[in-house]
């Protein structure tokens, strides 16, 4: 769809790079001529994807370990690589999910995911915006949202809460920052199966009656996703800005919350449901350095 190096000379960072729809995207920015900076709580799925991308296609990448909750540590990683050179586009796609009734969340659990989509994501957008304007440095920002962000979603509050702030984020930046030569968008994804998502978000396979069901019968394509960010990505539309672009088949037109159809379930369901998305979140814990 692209001409190989329609991102040449542009240095990127994807947070959450290391797996789902941010490796994705990382992948395809690389294959364009992008020099790639991914990070992650993760070290060795950060590693494996680099090597991979490294191997595949003739451009730099890196990757460091970085929680976005924290935001000493974030400004300290986004000053590492402005010390290197200014960075040109930002992926702010590192998030934190799972389904639950929302009688049965305690505060931590609301905070565990408020703290990386909502906390994280403006730490990183903030420290990365504020080098730009000071070097007077243009620069593009794509956050990966959710089609909550117009239609709520029950069953994942805390998330439906976070993005949607994003969301304002995305259209205030965009007037703020349009004079700095800033561009602020955002991409709202529908159903592209992922196993960090769909391992919490569609833990007993129930597709067709949750996450699956589009007027286009069948889920997203990678690839499709990863087109539309490289647009935004690249030069050429800058008087694109401010806009979350849902890419979801137009599912949530169709059918309002992702999540509705999660009432039919029962509280034993939902006990093996939390069972079965906590043994991902340890298994994931365990591979954590940070
Ligand atoms: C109820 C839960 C729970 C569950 C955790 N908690 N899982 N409550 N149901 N299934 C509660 C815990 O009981 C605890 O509160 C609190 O949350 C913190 O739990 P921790 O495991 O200590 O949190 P932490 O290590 O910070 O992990 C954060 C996480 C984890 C969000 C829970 O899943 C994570 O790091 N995920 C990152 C990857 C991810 O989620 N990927 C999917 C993204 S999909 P108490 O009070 O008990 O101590 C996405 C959008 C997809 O974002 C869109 C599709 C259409």
């Amino acid at each position: 769809m692209f001409k190989d190096d329609l991102l040449k000379e542009k240095r990127i960072l994807v947070t959450g790079g290391g797996t789902g729809l941010g490796k994705e995207m990382a992948t395809h920015f690389a294959k364009h001529g992008a020099e790639i900076f991914i990070c992650g709580r993760r070290e060795n799925v950060l590693e494996e994807t680099a090597n991979e991308l490294k191997e595949k296609y003739d451009t730099k990448i890196h990757y460091s370990t970085l929680d976005i909750r924290d935001s000493k540590d974030v400004d300290s990683y986004i000053q590492s690589i402005f010390d290197t050179g200014p960075l040109d586009g930002l992926v702010n796609n590192a998030a934190g999910n799972f389904i639950s009734p929302t009688k049965d969340l305690s505060p931590k659990g609301f905070d565990a995911i408020a703290n990386i989509v909502f906390h994280g994501t403006f730490y990183v957008t903030h420290s990365v915006g504020k080098r730009w304007i000071e070097a007077k440095h243009k620069g593009s920002i794509i956050s990966i949202l959710a089609t909550w962000v117009w239609t709520g979603s029950p069953y994942v509050v805390p998330s439906a809460m976070s993005k949607t702030g994003l969301h304002a984020m995305t259209q205030s930046l965009a007037a703020e920052w349009g004079h700095y030569g800033i561009k602020v968008n955002a991409i709202a994804p529908g159903p592209f199966p992922t196993k960090g998502a769909w391992d919490r978000l569609n833990p007993n396979g129930a597709d067709e009656e949750s996450l699956g069901s589009t007027p286009l019968g069948r889920v997203g394509e990678m690839n499709e996703l990863q087109n539309l960010a490289t647009f935004l990505m690249a030069d050429g539309c800058d008087f694109l800005t401010g806009q979350t672009i849902a890419i979801d088949g137009a599912q949530y037109l169709t059918g309002g919350g992702t999540f509705s159809g999660l009432s039919k379930l029962t509280d034993d369901d939902w006990a093996n449901i939390r069972n079965m998305i906590r043994s991902t979140n340890n298994k994931d814990k365990a591979d954590r350095k940070i």
